[in-house]
């Protein structure tokens, strides 16, 4: 495996999965793969979840990390071709990337969206510049579009859950204070749908996603109607596509409570974390035992470490 930035990266779903609950079994099993090998991950953005489990995923396949905070621990980056560098930026991504890459045997970003042009954010301008510059398989760790860590995660944690063959998933829109990209919602999406579930996708006028990610998923416009028999909900926030990074509503009836569970076949709720309660989802939801967003963050390490373990088989 050489990237890891899209469901079609990872190939068949059900050897994914195996080899994840082979991994979530066994994870000291692979040490001997990494030994003298080493991972930096790049985050030009802030992370718990991703940035722990990446590292306790590698330390597990006996490899060495390192992290770099860019813009923090590194000199502040340049990532526009064609500039004149007479601002406060000293170093060009064009160089700092091969440098990286002359490092690491393995490279993961983190590189959210900008929202300063959809076409760029879309393009995964920084990201590509990654693959096609550092010489190493690289790993998105949330790139402008995607989170492919975190929708791999999420279908492992509703294979632990799921109580029937193909469980209702529904991804609900709910509100934020802050515009956040849509990479979440686009990767989830993206992976329910090859998935074995019966997705729905329920959010309000103007915030559907990108019509490729909304191609083949079902969308149901009333919450109640999409929420009605759902085994899991899972919640995200994401701002528009077509009024690309605008917030259109903060409507709180979007907001999952105790009644917008009862409408549900006893679903399981998801969030990816960091959540906004009393905005995404009250306190007695996520606090209820209905809620698996522990176990569904503790599995970022399995997703982490299934997808580092095949690029190292593959520098063998
Ligand atoms: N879910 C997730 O990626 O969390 P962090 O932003 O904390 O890494």
């Amino acid at each position: 495996m050489k990237r890891f930035l899209t469901v079609g990266d990872i190939g068949n779903l059900s050897d994914a999965l195996a080899e994840a609950k082979q991994v979530k079994q066994t994870p000291f099993a692979w040490q001997e793969l990494g030994r003298n090998k080493t991972i930096i991950l790049v985050f030009f953005n802030s992370s718990l979840r991703t940035r722990l489990s990446s590292q306790r995923a590698a330390q597990n396949l006996g490899m060495n990390t390192i992290v770099l905070n860019i813009n923090e621990d590194s000199w502040k980056l340049e990532t526009e071709l064609g500039v004149i560098m007479d601002g406060d930026k000293t170093e060009h991504l064009r160089e700092a990337i091969p440098v990286i890459g002359s490092y690491a045997d393995i490279i993961g970003v983190r590189s959210f969206a900008r929202f300063e042009s959809r076409t760029f954010d879309y393009e995964e301008t920084i990201l590509q510049q990654f693959i096609e510059y550092s010489g190493c398989p690289v790993i998105s760790l949330e790139s402008a579009t995607r989170h492919p860590c975190q929708a791999f995660a999420d279908l492992i944690t509703i294979e632990e859950y799921k109580r029937v063959a193909r469980p209702k998933v529904v991804l609900s829109w709910a509100p934020h204070p802050k515009a956040l990209p849509q990479a979440v919602p686009n990767s989830f999406a993206e992976w329910m749908k090859v998935a074995d579930v019966n997705f729905v996708i329920t959010c309000p006028e103007g915030y559907d996603l990108a019509p490729d990610i909304m191609a083949g998923a079902r969308l149901e416009r009333d919450q109640k109607k999409a929420f009605e028999g759902a085994d899991f909900i899972y919640a995200k926030n994401w701002s528009s596509y077509t009024e690309y990074g605008k917030i259109l509503s903060k409507d709180r009836s979007w907001t999952v409570d105790q009644e917008h569970m009862s409408w549900t076949n006893n679903a399981k709720f998801m969030h990816c974390l960091p959540v906004r309660r009393g905005m995404i989802v009250s306190d007695e939801v996520i606090d209820g035992p209905n809620s698996i967003v522990i176990p569904e963050a503790a599995n970022r390490v399995v997703s982490a470490q299934v997808v580092m373990k095949r690029m190292l088989e593959g520098l063998r």
